[in-house]
């Protein structure tokens, strides 16, 4: 099984390039979108520093619905346009918020979280859901982390099928 080792302590473009091996390593051989995604969560969870979440929420009959994820449980469904990640489904780009506490309509799951990032899933244009990183210290997340979670996102739609999951 692989070891996915925190990243703690490395500079942000040498943690990304770190982490983007270990998820091409992980996907190698398997298409399956909901295990690719599940063991993506797992993988950012243990290696990025000062990170209390990170999941997807996949579109599902017009909503956001919970996919899977790591850290505390949160809410299931969420309507696009609302929230941090409703707003970046339906802007369909990525959403970086230094303060969740200053974004209107910001959706508290875990009340530790202090800053939040959001990814679109963007597949042939169209959106299949979210990935959502929160962090317990304010202004966490930055350019490198929306480039590099970016990068990560696009290596997970380029090696998984979603079929159904994302319908
Ligand atoms: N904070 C998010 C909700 C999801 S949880 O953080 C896991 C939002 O405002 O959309």
């Amino acid at each position: 099984m692989h070891d996915v080792k925190t990243t703690a302590g490395l500079p942000k473009a040498a943690a990304y390039r770190e982490i983007l091996g270990q998820l091409a390593a992980l996907f190698s051989g398997e298409r399956s979108g909901m295990a690719n995604a599940a063991n993506m969560a797992a993988a950012l969870y243990q290696a990025l520093p000062d990170v209390n979440w990170a999941g997807f929420y996949f579109l599902q009959e017009g909503d956001l619905v919970l996919g899977p994820f790591q850290g505390k449980v949160a809410c299931v469904r969420i309507r696009v346009g609302k929230g941090v990640c409703g707003t970046a489904a339906k802007r369909l780009e990525t959403i970086t918020v230094p303060d969740v506490n200053a974004f209107p309509g910001h959706i508290a799951c875990d009340s530790a979280s202090r800053s939040e990032i959001v990814v679109p899933l963007i597949r042939k244009g169209s959106l299949i859901g979210v990935l959502d990183v929160d962090s317990p210290t304010l202004g966490r997340f930055d350019r490198e982390d929306a480039a590099g979670l970016g990068a990560a996102v696009d290596l997970l739609l380029l090696a998984s099928d979603f079929g159904r999951l994302a319908g």
